[in-house]
């Protein structure tokens, strides 16, 4: 033990006497993982170390947002810094240098106007923000009657209540279906493995799907809906990737009708598909993006909402005086999180991860669709240094089958992979080696064997 009286770090914390009842732990199945706890205590690079001592290799990039690898120095460097410099600063009616040289900085990997920029703290708050954007940029523009939102089946938005509104997991929305937004419709999501099973990046078939906005619009006439906001690759789901073609045509709807397309890039921000947005990679310019994760390298909790120079004009020269947009967080461009993020950037730019992960991707696809024909494994799809391999289930136990081999890799083979339903998502860091990219492989194909 240390010698002062609160233990800080697990080094200090008696691991054998740690009570594990007093948490309730998010997005996880509490009884089960408490008779079988799996804890992390250090992070490195590729790797974490396990409570009992092992070596874990991240499959994940933790959960899709450790892009530059564990605890980087420069980043841990720039946080410890500016924690001894000045914790905290209000950001309500007052600023501090370090949030608007971050926002100027990433304007510089944006495409178009997309130039102005609201942080937050998470992925669900960039939602919720950017959904009231949209909704103020109407009002302001002198059409209040947009108001509806639409999402997407499958899409997975955070939880504040705008974002499980828009939305598309039922198991997210059941357990609050009555206080859901209203005025919301969902587009049908795009995966379809009768036809585009084992598609090797973007799979051919299923532009079409994006017509079912032009029909949405004639349903309910364009000057009621506000926003679009989709996730260009749906990742929480299972690795959703949009078919050739549907994205140009979301996006020209959206521009036909007047309505604000959002791209919710919080797992393909910063690098993850090989560019630094998937806006880029698709060469598709939404109107707000919103973005978390890899922001910080998820060193310090921080989201943002990028959005484009027309719109923040519009809100922003609406009102005669005084505050123009009635929403903000305690800790919006927290001094510790822009310490991280500008330090992220660096490492970002300095190493060339973005470029790394474009390069890196042929491997990886190779590798992935090597476990084709693996046991029960019915369809893997992948893009950048993202991928699902999915697998049959189990009669009536669903998820049963991918959540088994999930804890058999991290228990035999040393290796953090995650699983949604019956999928297994892969998304490495952007520093990951090849050999590195061969043990995940390995380890998967190894616990496919072996799992019933
Ligand atoms: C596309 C997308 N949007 C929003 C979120 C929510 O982010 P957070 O968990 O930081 O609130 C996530 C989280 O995985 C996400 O993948």
């Amino acid at each position: 033990m240390a010698s002062s009286t609160a233990p800080y770090s697990a080094q200090e914390i008696d691991l054998a006497n740690l009570s594990l009842e007093e948490l309730w732990m998010p997005f996880t199945a509490n009884r089960a993982f408490k008779r079988s706890p799996r804890l992390l205590t250090e992070a490195k690079g590729m790797y974490y170390t396990a409570a009992d001592g092992r070596r874990i290799l991240d499959g994940t990039a933790g959960l899709w947002c450790v892009n530059a690898g564990h605890c980087r120095e420069p980043i841990a460097r720039a946080i410890a810094e500016q924690a001894a410099r000045m914790d905290y600063a209000p950001g309500f009616q007052m600023g501090h240098p370090l949030q608007f040289e971050l926002a100027a900085q990433i304007t510089e990997l944006l495409p178009g106007d997309l130039d102005r920029v609201f942080f937050t703290n998470s992925g669900s708050e960039a939602v919720d923000s950017a959904l009231k954007i949209a909704l103020a940029y109407w009002q302001a523009k002198g059409q209040p009657s947009r108001t509806r939102l639409i999402g997407r089946l499958r899409g997975y938005h955070g939880v504040g209540f705008g974002g499980i509104s828009v939305g598309g997991i039922e198991s997210n929305r059941k357990q609050f279906a009555s206080q859901l937004l209203p005025n919301v419709d969902h587009l049908p999501h795009t995966h379809d493995s009768a036809r585009n099973a084992f598609s090797r990046g973007q799979p051919a078939h299923g532009a079409e799907l994006a017509d079912e906005l032009e029909q949405l619009v004639q349903r309910h006439g364009a000057s009621s809906i506000a926003a679009v906001i989709i996730e260009p690759v749906a990742g929480s789901t299972g690795v959703l990737i949009p078919p050739k073609g549907y994205l140009e045509r979301i996006r020209a709807i959206c521009t036909k009708h007047d309505i604000l397309l959002i791209f919710d890039e919080v797992i393909t921000g910063f690098g993850r598909i090989g560019a630094p947005f998937a806006a880029e990679y698709f060469n598709i310019e939404p109107d707000m993006m919103t973005v978390a994760k890899g922001i910080t390298n998820a060193s310090v909790p921080m989201g943002a909402v990028f959005v484009r120079r027309g719109i923040y004009d519009t809100v922003v020269n609406a009102t005669e005086q005084g505050i123009e947009f009635f929403h903000g967080y305690t800790y919006s461009g927290h001094p510790l999180a822009c310490a991280a993020g500008l330090a992220t950037l660096g490492v970002y730019r300095d190493e060339g991860l973005f470029e790394r992960a474009a390069s890196l991707a042929p491997y990886f696809e190779d590798a992935v669709h090597s476990l084709r024909g693996a046991r029960n494994v019915v369809d893997i799809r992948n893009l950048g240094l993202v991928a699902g391999i999915e697998l049959a289930s189990r009669p009536g136990k669903p998820g049963a089958r991918a959540f088994e081999v999930f804890t058999r890799c991290f228990q035999d083979e040393n290796v953090l992979i995650r699983t949604t339903g019956d999928i297994i998502a892969l998304s490495p860091p952007l520093i990951v080696e090849k050999r590195q990219i061969d043990e995940i492989i390995g380890a998967v194909g190894k616990m496919l064997a072996q799992v019933e």
